[in-house]
């Protein structure tokens, strides 16, 4: 098991490439399912979950294939990688087993569409995970909605269709609000459904967006993506394309905070800034200054102190819940008290305990934590847990006084493609070493 050693105080300069979006491409790689001929997907992150459900796409037989990208940046970052090919040789298959989808929940993402193209679907129920709870009660109403008949055994959902899916009026809003994968899976399956499908209380992230229009570059008519309200008009079939990942907000958003806790002057290529109206607005009350120019943006810190402030995290376009341990960590620098509400996941506060290992002042009650901001943090063994939990713990590290080692890294290695060669680029000092046990 890796573990990633960091020595603090490097300021962040230069420039950093954001990586394709992690939560667009695994939707979009399980639409692909759906379509005939060869899709080719330009920016897909070589992430462990991408990795994953590559995995899956071949035991639900598709072909899929990766060429590596030569090319190093200009600028010294790592070659990310290039375009991936998936086809569908072989739909006899409808069944994801339990140790893919166990290891990594969007798995669920293939449910609509293996139930609209294949008509059977046998998906392992995915567990909960350490940022807690992960239901897929809404997936599940949407697609019964869509005439989809479910049973539970063995802890397998196992749907079928009767038919041919036929399109319905639906709200797919739960008590937390929006699903961004419920969405995906009920506009995935309606796609191919027969007439005309209404999601109302669809989710609004870019990653649903970017699904739809991969879906719609593929043969599907769906409108209204990105708002509250999608229509589907479905169609019979769909062709493979060709399209290219949106960039990684969480990861921009990651890097960003990255350059302002370390006082740095620090240039994100690939990183679109109307992804992330709402981080964005909050970074600039906090003290961090954004200049945009030619597809660049420049990070620095306005000058002065980092200002505390309050939030709580909402559905897109409010701000994100995958970005609230990264605003956390920031805040453990701030000049006062923090509160930051955690409303789509209220237990994702595992980074809370780990920061104070390293001399923060941060606590929890309920969904909620006030964060008293310290002057410096100091170096520690500290416990990765869950994906941003983990980058919460990368972006203490770079500012903490001394040495900060953080194991269990192959969480950080789920959701941020080559994050050491890419943070070490720009002045930072991570090392990882391979633990045996
Ligand atoms: C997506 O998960 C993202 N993952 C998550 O990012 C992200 O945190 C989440 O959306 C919210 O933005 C991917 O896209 C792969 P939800 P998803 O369904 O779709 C409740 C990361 O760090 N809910 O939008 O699974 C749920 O419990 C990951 O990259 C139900 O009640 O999340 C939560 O409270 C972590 N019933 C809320 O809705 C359901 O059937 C939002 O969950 C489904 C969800």
């Amino acid at each position: 098991m890796d573990s990633f050693l960091i020595q603090g105080g490097q300021k962040l300069t230069g420039t950093v490439d954001v990586s394709g979006a992690k939560n667009a491409a695994l939707p979009i790689l399980s639409a692909c399912l759906m379509a005939r001929g060869v899709t080719t997907l330009h920016g897909v992150p070589r992430l462990s979950d991408i990795d994953s459900m590559i995995d899956l796409l071949r035991e639900l037989g598709c072909r899929v294939e990766r060429q590596a990208n030569a090319n190093t940046p200009a600028h010294g970052g790592p070659a990310l990688n290039g375009p991936l090919q998936v086809e569908v040789t072989d739909a006899g298959q409808s069944e994801a087993g339990y140790d893919i989808v166990s290891k990594m929940r969007a798995s669920i993402s293939v449910l609509g569409p293996l139930l609209a193209s294949r008509g059977k679907a046998v998906v392992s129920l995915p567990g909960g995970c350490a940022i807690g709870d992960r239901p897929v009660d809404l997936h599940l109403r949407g697609l019964r909605k869509l005439g989809a008949t479910f049973d539970l055994n063995g802890g397998n959902i196992v749907g079928t269709v009767n038919g041919r899916l036929k399109g319905a009026r639906m709200y797919l809003g739960g008590a937390a609000g929006p699903t961004v994968l419920g969405t995906i899976n009920v506009m995935c399956a309606a796609a191919l459904a027969e007439g005309e499908t209404v999601i109302v209380g669809a989710a609004c992230e870019p990653e649903v967006t970017d699904t739809a229009n991969l879906l719609n570059k593929m043969g599907a008519k769906i409108t209204g993506h990105g708002t509250p309200e999608i229509k589907i008009e479905g169609v019979d079939r769909l062709n493979g394309t060709e399209h290219r990942i949106i960039p990684d907000r969480i990861e921009a958003a990651t890097f960003i905070i990255a350059a302002a806790m370390t006082d740095g002057d620090l240039k994100l290529t690939n990183c679109n800034l109307n992804h992330l109206v709402a981080v964005v607005d909050q970074l600039e009350n906090i003290g961090v200054k954004l200049e945009e120019k030619d597809g660049v943006v420049r990070v620095t810190r306005a000058g002065g102190k980092l200002k505390p402030v309050e939030l709580t995290t909402q559905p897109y376009p409010g701000f994100p819940t995958d970005v609230q341990a990264q605003l956390v960590a920031l805040l453990c620098l701030a000049d006062g008290m923090s509160v930051i509400g955690e409303r789509i996941f209220p237990e994702r506060f595992l980074h809370l305990g780990e920061l104070n290992r390293m001399g923060a002042h941060v606590r929890k009650e309920g969904a909620t934590a006030f964060i008293h901001g310290v002057d410096r943090l100091q170096g520690a063994t500290v416990m990765a847990s869950d994906l941003r939990a983990s980058a919460a713990l990368v972006l203490a590290g770079l500012v903490a006084k001394g040495t900060t080692k953080i194991n269990r890294v192959y969480h950080i290695d789920r959701g941020y493609e080559k994050i050491e060669q890419k943070l070490n680029a720009v002045g930072a000092r991570i090392e990882r070493v391979n633990e045996k046990n």
